[in-house]
């Protein structure tokens, strides 16, 4: 039989993992959350009436309690807990935050249980999913030996695969999820206000650039990064990024930073693929400067 769980911090991971644990045949133990209301929706979504506002009196009953509040909120939610003596003894708590090391749970050992994180690789924008956001993404895993173990099986169980991660490489780790999604973003809005600053509007602005992000995602998938740059940068075409400054200068001028030191990095990528010259790199570097 597959261990029980409680959810402490009923949001959008909390909410995510107690629906796919559930179907996975993990038993809910129950749910807290700081309003009812939401530790009774993701109870209700996954099949359970055991909710309070008192995180002690469910975990007390879970084999594996997730933490899945704010990352400012999980280490006093686990001090609060241990207080009142409210994990179970050989139990293992996990936290989901991508930037926290397991450590912040180290008051669990007054109870006798395991600490680690577990932290999916993806993005959860809502409290309602029906897709399993689990399957076939990677989650990072890291903490004391028996909480990684059985945070292993809980990962493959969800439809994951999982990867071990030095507790103290998790803020560079987290940097390098922000930027692929986060930043990924900026760059993306960047790209929408200079189309639309050509006056391609809305809904044809995303359509009109769909095929090109989707090549190029496909192009890094397939080539690597260095060689995946096509454009003027890698092309040494240096009369065509200083006509783009002078325009975005004049129409944009609050994204010309960005842009410039986009360009000033994506000279590197192109040298690096062994497409540009040294001069080119030379003058390219100086026209994207930050000082130019
Ligand atoms: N969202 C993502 O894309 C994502 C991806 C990977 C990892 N994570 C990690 O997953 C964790 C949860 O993130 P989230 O996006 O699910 O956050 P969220 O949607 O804001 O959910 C957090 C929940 O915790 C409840 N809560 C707040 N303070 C609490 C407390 N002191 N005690 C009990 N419950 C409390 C909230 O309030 P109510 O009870 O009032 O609703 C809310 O329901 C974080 O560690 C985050 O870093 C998030």
């Amino acid at each position: 039989m597959k261990p029980s769980f409680a959810i402490i911090g009923c949001g959008k991971v909390g909410t995510a993992l107690g629906k796919f644990l559930a179907k996975a045949g993990y038993k809910p133990a129950g749910f807290a959350s700081k309003s009812l209301s939401s530790a009774e929706r993701a109870a209700e979504i996954s099949g359970s009436d055991n909710c309070s506002r008192i995180p002690w009196e469910i975990t007390r009953k879970a084999d594996i309690v997730f933490i899945t509040t704010p990352d400012s909120a999980i280490a006093d939610t686990c001090n609060s807990i241990s207080l009142h003596s409210g994990f179970c003894k050989n139990g293992v708590v996990l936290h989901c935050s991508g930037a926290l090391p397991s450590t912040i749970l180290s008051s669990v050992k007054e109870c006798g249980a395991f600490a680690g994180s577990m932290h999916p690789l993806q993005t959860f924008a809502s409290v309602e999913i029906e897709k399993n956001p689990f399957q076939d993404i990677i989650i990072s895993l890291e903490g004391e030996k028996e909480a990684v173990s059985i945070a292993r099986k809980i990962a493959t169980d969800l439809g994951a695969t999982c990867f071990t991660i030095q507790t103290e490489a998790k803020t560079l780790y987290h940097a390098s999820a922000v930027a692929a999604s986060n930043y990924l973003v900026t760059v993306l809005g960047l790209s929408l206000k200079l189309i639309e600053a050509a006056g391609i509007s809305g809904a044809d602005a995303l359509k009109a650039l769909k095929p090109l992000i989707e090549g190029t995602l496909s192009n890094i998938e397939k080539a690597g990064i260095d060689r995946a740059l096509t454009g003027p940068i890698v092309r040494g075409d240096i009369e065509t990024v200083k006509k783009h400054l002078v325009q975005i200068g004049l129409k944009t001028p609050d994204l010309l930073d960005l842009y410039k030191t986009l360009g000033f990095h994506t000279v590197d990528i192109a040298m690096a693929g062994g497409g540009l010259s040294e001069s080119s790199a030379q003058k390219l570097k100086k026209i994207t400067s930050p000082d130019s």
